[in-house]
Formats: structure tokens, C-alpha cells, sequence
């Protein structure tokens, strides 16, 4: 039903259909050549010891360099023993080493975003890199920002962080931070375009091949949406970057040579790697002509046969035959390496835990070298910390009537729902179709998505059994039933005594990689589980896991006293939610997207149909990003359309009042653009990152608890900017403050974040006229307003 296409996308569709393969409105890629060659800015003694290491490589130790191997981990590069070199060993990814054991699975994306806590989350980076450098991973298949989120059925969004470019940009930023400072290398991904998981690879009908769906994306929306956080994780170091398994404007990801060479490498400075998406190569050289630096996994395929991988040895052909020049591969290279010397990687870095291998893509039998791996080691530390407290961060109190929360010592409690309880499927849930554990079950609790941005629990705290460990520390008696169906059927009438003073429905979400979500509604009967509550018990307090948006139909039910949107939070869950509830976390979390009131309210746009799916025409599979900058927040307010709960709202125990705007110059009369002269940094010119102005407020807490407030910067553009946004994010912050205390909060505004994409002259302008600043506590809450001319 919602995923039948818009109606102008299945006529667009149709058009293609009868006028063959060209896609008219969007034309192509344009072809950006030569690649451009590492310069080692930032990262020069490193570039000197990685040239010092090609110079000593063969042509075939050259292609094995680039092109993947099986081996004990998701991703390999083989070792060279006659140079030291002990490979590369690449695992999932972006909120735990996946398939290991004894590992911790940290909240996902969506729950760091949640927090708005730059600390938190660039601890959750530092965190989960010491677990994977502890099992000899050098490189970390996340973060995320690609699905950035434009499509709230997005099966993936959750391993990400916002569809608010700005906040997944300063997030990303900090998380790569965090990753590389333990010498670990991030592999930032997927880029670019990356918003829908159904035919994001390529399907055959009927015995034809038909291609990837593409992402016709113009060239301002691209600047100032979909590469924006990219450019904050090239600003802040990423080592690699993973490009994607759609096309983008009719070329693939891995081979479009304006995206890779253009966009990334040329115009953000990028100096890494870029690597391929699992079997997401599909072509030789030609891609790395058009940026692709590393080919994944490489020869031997993920489910166990042999593959092609187009290069491998046809690297050595195409070099030797002269269609390729070694310059670019030996470049390819030095992008490989720089990093890994940067970071230390070259100086004991632990070895490949033999736990991890029985559940590697690769068949022992396939490796291509026998390495040798260490003992089984335990990673996990004093994680579980901030596990915990990231899970409560990350937590938004979105309704709370007359102060129902936080909870004033309930004697009679109950519990329902099968999110409540403990997992009953196993503790590894990769996907519906792997034949692994599905992670859609039904009785246990939801604390982390499925496929490859999953993770392997040890152990998990479910929300009963926190529940049950609070209340029986103050004599509680705790009632409870998980089953859904018991729940429906009136099986609230077996419990006694009754009235409950409160009762908590635990409700879940699930999504995974490889498919896009059907409902934004939670799963397994959640409206009839909340109202059969509801109808027994006054004080109704709803808790929803999984993946995000949902849409909550039960909200203005009287009874329904209380709504907690609590995400992913990972493996202390039970914990987070427990020290929410009953008080001993102030929430603070925020939301990092829109919740509507009616999932048809969104502006649905995934591209999906029968039709579609039976079509044969190799280029059926066509997304036009017609809305722009204009996706979540963005889209409700150019319509002014009425919400449940807005981006960036979130509730506390305690509240809050702001006062004192002032905005200052910094800089005075800057140009209107960066100066072309102006040096190339990772990230870009390096004027765009220079502070021209900036807002600062006060921020007090009012109330009569310690509390964190989040204040929110939102700036308009004039209409010479040219889109339909009303206002964005540009600074947030979050701010601890005791009862009656009050600070002042400075929100820096560099010139990106004033800027707009000028495309006429491909680049970032700053408007002639002014520009409206509001800070708020949310994206509709906005609470003093000015202007800044610069
Ligand atoms: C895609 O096509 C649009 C419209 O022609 C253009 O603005 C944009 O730069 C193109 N982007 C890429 C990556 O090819
Ligand atoms: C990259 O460097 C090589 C020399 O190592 C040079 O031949 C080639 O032209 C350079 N490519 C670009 C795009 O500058
Ligand atoms: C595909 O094959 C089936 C069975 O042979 C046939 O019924 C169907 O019409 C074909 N579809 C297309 C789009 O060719
Ligand atoms: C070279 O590429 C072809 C496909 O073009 C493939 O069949 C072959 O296996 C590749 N060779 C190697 C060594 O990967
Ligand atoms: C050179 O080798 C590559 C890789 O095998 C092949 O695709 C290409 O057609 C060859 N070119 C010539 C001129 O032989
Ligand atoms: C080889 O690498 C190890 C670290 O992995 C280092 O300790 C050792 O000194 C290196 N040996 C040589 C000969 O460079
Ligand atoms: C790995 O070691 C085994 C046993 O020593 C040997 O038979 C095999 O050839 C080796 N494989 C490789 C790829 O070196
Ligand atoms: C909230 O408080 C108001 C005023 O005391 C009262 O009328 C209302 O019934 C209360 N609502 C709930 C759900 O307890
Ligand atoms: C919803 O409840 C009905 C009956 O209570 C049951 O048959 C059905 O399987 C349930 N669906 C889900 C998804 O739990
Ligand atoms: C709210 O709870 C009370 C007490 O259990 C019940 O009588 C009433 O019907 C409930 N209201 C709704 C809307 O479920
Ligand atoms: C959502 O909108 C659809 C279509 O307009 C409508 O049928 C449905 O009742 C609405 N749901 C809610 C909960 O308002
Ligand atoms: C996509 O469309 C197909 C064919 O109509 C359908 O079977 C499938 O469930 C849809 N996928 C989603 C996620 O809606």
C-alpha cells in the first residue's frame, strides 16, 4: 500500500518505459577525469612512509593491495609477510564488531543522535574502536550517514544518525574523532545516496539484468543535504569511505567518477580511501579511473563461491597492456596506506581473534593465506557504562501528563508487552533471510536492528527484569505479560490486585538491512496492545523500541499518561529505561527527526511497485529527489503542516527558559565567497570551516530538578538562497544545569553553515540580505528570534 510509488513517479516511470533507457529530466553523471592523487595534507610523514612501502611492492602485491581476499574477516587484505605487512582487517560495523564474541553491542546511530550529546557519542566512537582494535580490526565499517534519512520507510535509517544534514554532520565528525583517536580506521558510509534499500542492487527479471535504482540528485541538494555530513567525516580524518550500491544520476556508486574524483577527492580534499560496498564493483578499471581506490570483498565471494571481482589480476593486464597507468594504482595505494601508518596501524597492533572467525563470510578452506590468529579475547571492559548512559541519553520523553514520570515509587506495577521480555530467539539477529535468528520475533526485547549493522549480544538487561530488580528494592509487586496476543485476548483480567498505579507497555519496531519498514506503526498489535492497557489502567505509560519514526495513534488516549521514543539502545536497555522512569536520569534526549500524526502525512517516497518489480527495462528503477533540501522537519514546515511531535522536541523533569540573544560578528565584511586561492583541506576550501559569526543565549533552569537542556539554532535563508526550506538547524548544544542554575551558550557560525550552494558558480555564497536566527528547544519551539547580515 505505502509502498506503491507516488503517482508522478509511476507516470515518470511509465515515460522512461516508452522512451527507452534515458533518463531526460536528470541527465547523466558528467565525467570528471583524471583522478585526483593524494597530496597528504595533514597527514605528510605517513604519505612518506606509505611511499617508501609501494616503492618496494610488485605489480601483483600492488593488485592485492586493493583488491580484497578471503580471510577471518568480513573484509581482507592480504598480509605481505616479505614486508612486515600483516593485512588489513576490516568487520562490521557502525554499533559493534558484529559477528564477535565477547564483544558489547553499543546503542545505534539513532540513539546517539537522540542524546545531542557531542561527549557521549564521540565516547561511543572511542568505545567501540578499543573493542574493535582488542579483536585486530583496523578498520570500522561505519559511521553512517548515507541513508541520511530522507525516507522515514527507510530500512537503514537507524544505523544512522539524522535526516538534519547538520546535526549527522557534527555527530559524524565526533564519532570519527573518537574512532581514529585509538588508532582505528573509520570507514564512513555508504556514498552517496544511499535512501532506499529495495533494489539498491541490481535484479534480475525474466533473465534480464536490471540495474540499481538511481538516485537523480541536483547538484545545490547534494551540497547542501546528502554531502554535507560527508564533508565533516572527510573534515575530521575518515580514513576510508564506502560508496554505495545505487546509482547516482544513472552511474553506480563505485564507479561514478563526478561523486568520487568531483565531488570527494577534487573538491573535499578527501585523502583516504575509497573502498567498495560488499559486491558492489561492477566494472574493471573503469572505476578506478572514476575514484574507486579498493575493491570488497574481492575475489572469493561472501556466500562462499568463487566470484569475479573485475580486478585482482586484471589490474595486472590492464597495466601491462597500458590501459591503466600504475600512477593511479600506486596512488590507490598510498590512499591505503597513509592512514594506516598515520594511525599507527603499522606498530603491534593486535592479531585477529580466532572467536571471530567461525562466523566470517569466508570459508577457512578459501583463504588465501594462513594467518594466525590470537586467543579469544574479551574486548568489553567498563562499557557497559556508557551503554547505559547512552541509552538513557538517547531516550525522548515525548508526553507526560501532570507529571506522571518520573515514577514516585509505584507499589503495584505491571508490564506488558513482548518488547518487556528477555530475547527468546538467540542473541545474534542478522536478518529475516539469513537463516540466522530473524530479528523479527516476537516475545523479547528489540535493542539493536538487523543485518550488518547488528551485534552479537553477550548478554542483554531486558526492561522486565530491570523493572522487576527497581521495584522489588522498594517491596513493589510487579505483574506482567509479555505476550501480545494473551494481552489482546483480554488477558489483562488475570491480574490482581487490581487497579495497577502504573503500567508500562513495552512496544518494538523492527527493520533491517536489505529491506525498507511497511508500517511506521509499531509491530505485533501495538494499537490494540496500548488500548487494552489503556482500558484497564489510568496511568499508561508507552515505551517504544526499535526503528524510528514511528507514528503513535494511541497518543491522545486519556489513560496514555506517558510516551518515551527510548530507539536502539543496545545492551543495557532494561537499565537506560529503568534509570529514566524512576528518575535517576533527568531525560534529555531530543528528537533527531519528525513524528507525524499519520503516516501518511510524510511525503512517502520510496520507489516501489509491482510493476516495477516485474519490469524488465533495465533503467525502470529511477528516484528523483524533486523535494529537494525540503525532507522531514523541513517538509512539515514549508507545508505548514501540523505534527505529533516536532524535530528537536523532547520533554524533561525540569524546565527551562531562554534569554539574551546576541549575535556577533567575528569576522568583518567577509568576502561572499572562500577564496579560490584558499588552500584545500579535508573537508573542503578551508574558509568554509572559518567561524564568521557568532549567537549567543542564555540558557536557566527553572524548575526544581538538575537537568540538560538542548538548545537549538535554526537559520533562514533569504530568498536568493533558492529553495523552499523555512528554517535549518545550524548549532545545538547541551547544557547541564542544576536547579535555579543558568550559562551561557555560544553557537559558533562557520561560513558553510551561512552559506547556501551557489551553482551557477560552483560555490558556497554568503546571501546579500539577512539571514533570521531563532533559538529554541525545538525546530517549532522558538523562543527568541533576530537576523544576522553578513
Ligand atoms: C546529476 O544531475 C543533476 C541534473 O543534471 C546535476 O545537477 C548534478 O550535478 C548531477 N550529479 C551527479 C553526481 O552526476
Ligand atoms: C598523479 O601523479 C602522477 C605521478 O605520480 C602523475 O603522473 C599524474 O599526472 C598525477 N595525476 C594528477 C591527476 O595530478
Ligand atoms: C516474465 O516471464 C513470465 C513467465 O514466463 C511471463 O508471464 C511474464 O509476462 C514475463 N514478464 C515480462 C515483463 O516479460
Ligand atoms: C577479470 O574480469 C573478468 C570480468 O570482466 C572476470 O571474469 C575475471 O574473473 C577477472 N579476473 C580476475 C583475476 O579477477
Ligand atoms: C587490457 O586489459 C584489460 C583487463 O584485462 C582489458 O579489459 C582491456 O580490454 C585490455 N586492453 C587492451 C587494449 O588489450
Ligand atoms: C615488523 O612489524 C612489527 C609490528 O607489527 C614490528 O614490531 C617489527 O619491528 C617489524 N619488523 C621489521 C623488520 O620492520
Ligand atoms: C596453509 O598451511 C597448510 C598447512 O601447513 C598448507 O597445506 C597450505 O598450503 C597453506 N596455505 C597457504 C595459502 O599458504
Ligand atoms: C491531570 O490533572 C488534572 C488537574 O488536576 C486532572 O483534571 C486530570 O484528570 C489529570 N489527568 C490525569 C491523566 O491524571
Ligand atoms: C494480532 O492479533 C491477532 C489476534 O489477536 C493475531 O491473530 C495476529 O497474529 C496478531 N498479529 C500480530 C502481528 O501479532
Ligand atoms: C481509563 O482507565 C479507566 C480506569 O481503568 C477506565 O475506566 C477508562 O475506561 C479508561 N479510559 C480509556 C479511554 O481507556
Ligand atoms: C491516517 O490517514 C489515513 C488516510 O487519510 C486514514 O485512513 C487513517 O484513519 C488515519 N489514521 C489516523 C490514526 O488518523
Ligand atoms: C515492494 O513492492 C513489492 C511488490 O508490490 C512488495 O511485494 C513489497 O512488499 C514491497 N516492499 C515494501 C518494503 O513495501
Amino acid at each position: 500500500m505505502l509502498h506503491s510509488a507516488p503517482l508522478w513517479l509511476a507516470l515518470a516511470t511509465t515515460a522512461y518505459a516508452q522512451f527507452g533507457i534515458e533518463h531526460t529530466q536528470y541527465g547523466t553523471s558528467p565525467p570528471v577525469y583524471p583522478s585526483p592523487n593524494i597530496t597528504g595534507t595533514g597527514w605528510e610523514a605517513a604519505l612518506e612512509k606509505a611511499k617508501a612501502f609501494v616503492a618496494q611492492l610488485t605489480l601483483e602485491e600492488k593488485t592485492f593491495m586493493v583488491t580484497g581476499s578471503s580471510g577471518p574477516c568480513v573484509g581482507n587484505i592480504a598480509p605481505i609477510p616479505r614486508l612486515n605487512f600483516s593485512g588489513l582487517c576490516l568487520q562490521d560495523g557502525p554499533l559493534a564488531i558484529r559477528q564477535a564474541v565477547l564483544a558489547s553491542v553499543f546503542p545505534a546511530g539513532i540513539t546517539a543522535a537522540a542524546s545531542w550529546d557531542r561527549d557521549l557519542v564521540k565516547q561511543r566512537g572511542v568505545q567501540m574502536a578499543e573493542e574493535f582494535k582488542g579483536k585486530g580490526s583496523h578498520v570500522i565499517l561505519g559511521p553512517v550517514v548515507g541513508p541520511l534519512g530522507r525516507e522515514p520507510f527507510g530500512g537503514r535509517n537507524w544505523e544512522g544518525f539524522s535526516p538534519d544534514a547538520y546535526l549527522s554532520g557534527v555527530l559524524v565528525e565526533e564519532t570519527v574523532l573518537g574512532i581514529q583517536s585509538t588508532g582505528v580506521q573509520a570507514c564512513t558510509k555508504h556514498y552517496i545516496g544511499n535512501e532506499q534499500e529495495i533494489q539498491r542492487n541490481p535484479s534480475t527479471v525474466n533473465g534480464t539484468e536490471v540495474e540499481a535504482i538511481s538516485s537523480n540528485i541536483d547538484d545545490k541538494t547534494m551540497h547542501e543535504t546528502y554531502l554535507w555530513p560527508f564533508a565533516n567525516a572527510v573534515k575530521a580524518g575518515t580514513a576510508s569511505l564506502m560508496c554505495s550500491y545505487n546509482r547516482i544520476n544513472g552511474s553506480y556508486g563505485c564507479q561514478n567518477s563526478k561523486t568520487l574524483n568531483g565531488l570527494l577527492k577534487d573538491e573535499l580534499g578527501f585523502q583516504g580511501y575509497v573502498m567498495s560496498d560488499w559486491g558492489a564493483v561492477h566494472t574493471g578499471y573503469a572505476g578506478i579511473e572514476a575514484g574507486l581506490d579498493m575493491n570488497m570483498p574481492g575475489g572469493i565471494s561472501f556466500t562462499g563461491g568463487a566470484s569475479s571481482s573485475f580486478w585482482g589480476g586484471n589490474i595486472s593486464t590492464a597495466v601491462t597492456n597500458g590501459s591503466l597507468a600504475i600512477e593511479r594504482v600506486d596512488d590507490m595505494i598510498l590512499r591505503v596506506m597513509t592512514p594506516y601508518y598515520h594511525l599507527g596501524q603499522d606498530v603491534g597492533f593486535p592479531v585477529v581473534d580466532e572467536s571471530t572467525v567461525p562466523l566470517s563470510f569466508f570459508s577457512r578452506a578459501d583463504w588465501k593465506y594462513n594467518y594466525t590468529l590470537g586467543p579469544m579475547v574479551d574486548v568489553r571492559a567498563q562499557h557497559s557504562k556508557l551503554i547505559r548512559e547512552l541509552g538513557a541519553a538517547g531516550t525522548v520523553l515525548l508526553k507526560n501528563v501532570n507529571n506522571t514520570l518520573p515514577l514516585k515509587e509505584p507499589k503495584n506495577i505491571g508490564v506488558f508487552g513482548n518488547d518487556a521480555a528477555d530475547l527468546t530467539s538467540g542473541q545474534y539477529s542478522l536478518s529475516i533471510s539469513s537463516g540466522l535468528a530473524s530479528g523479527d520475533y516476537d516475545i523479547g526485547t528489540l535493542a539493536a536492528g538487523g543485518g550488518s549493522g547488528t551485534g552479537r549480544f553477550t548478554y542483554i538487561i531486558p526492561p522486565l527484569d530491570a523493572i522487576k530488580t527497581r521495584g522489588q528494592s522498594y517491596g513493589a509487586l510487579v505483574q506482567y505479560i509479555t505476550d501480545n496476543v494473551a494481552i489482546a485476548a483480554g488477558g489483562l483480567s488475570s491480574l490482581s490486585p487490581t487497579p495497577l498505579d502504573a503500567c508500562i507497555v513495552f512496544l518494538k519496531s523492527w527493520a533491517s538491512e536489505g529491506d525498507d519498514r511497511t508500517t511506521l506503526i509499531a509491530e505485533w498489535n501495538s494499537t490494540v496492545v496500548v488500548e487494552a492497557v489503556a482500558s484497564n489502567c489510568a496511568n499508561t505509560i508507552v515505551v517504544l523500541h526499535g526503528a524510528s519514526p514511528n507514528v503513535l495513534p494511541w497518543k491522545d488516549n486519556a489513560n496514555v499518561t506517558a510516551i518515551l521514543a527510548a530507539h536502539f539502545p543496545g545492551q543495557e536497555t532494561g537499565n537506560s529505561i529503568v534509570d529514566v522512569l524512576w528518575g535517576d536520569v533527568n531525560p534529555s534526549g531530543r528528537l533527531p527527526y519528525t513524528i507525524a500524526n499519520n503516516e501518511t502525512d510524510y511525503d512517502l517516497r520510496i520507489v516501489n511497485s509491482t510493476e516495477l518489480v516485474e519490469s524488465t527495462n533495465p533503467n525502470a528503477w529511477q528516484d528523483d529527489f524533486k523535494e529537494g533540501n525540503v525532507i522531514d522537519y523541513k517538509e512539515f514546515d514549508a507545508a505548514n503542516k501540523s505534527v505529533a511531535y516536532e524535530f528537536g522536541f523532547g520533554l524533561s523533569y525540569t524546565t527551562f527558559e531562554l534569554s539574551d540573544l546576541q549575535i556577533k560578528s567575528a569576522v568583518s565584511n567577509p568576502s561572499r565567497v572562500p577564496s579560490s586561492s584558499a588552500k584545500v583541506i579535508p573537508g573542503g576550501n578551508e574558509e568554509l570551516w572559518q567561524t564568521l559569526v557568532t549567537v549567543c543565549a542564555t540558557v536557566k533552569n527553572t524548575g526544581a530538578v538538575n537537568g540538560a537542556a538542548v538548545p537549538q539554532l535554526y537559520v533562514s535563508f533569504p530568498s536568493e538562497a533558492g529553495d523552499k526550506t523555512v528554517r535549518s538547524l545550524r548549532g545545538f548544544d547541551k547544557v547541564m544545569l542544576a536547579a535555579g542554575e543558568a550559562a551561557t551558550v555560544e553557537f559558533p557560525l562557520m561560513r558553510r553553515d551561512i552559506s547556501y550552494w551557489d551553482v551557477t558558480g560552483q560555490t558556497w555564497r554568503l546571501p546579500s540580505s539577512s539571514i533570521g536566527v531563532d533559538v529554541g528547544f525545538s525546530s517549532r519551539d522558538l523562543k527568541l528570534n533576530g537576523e544576522l547580515t553578513v
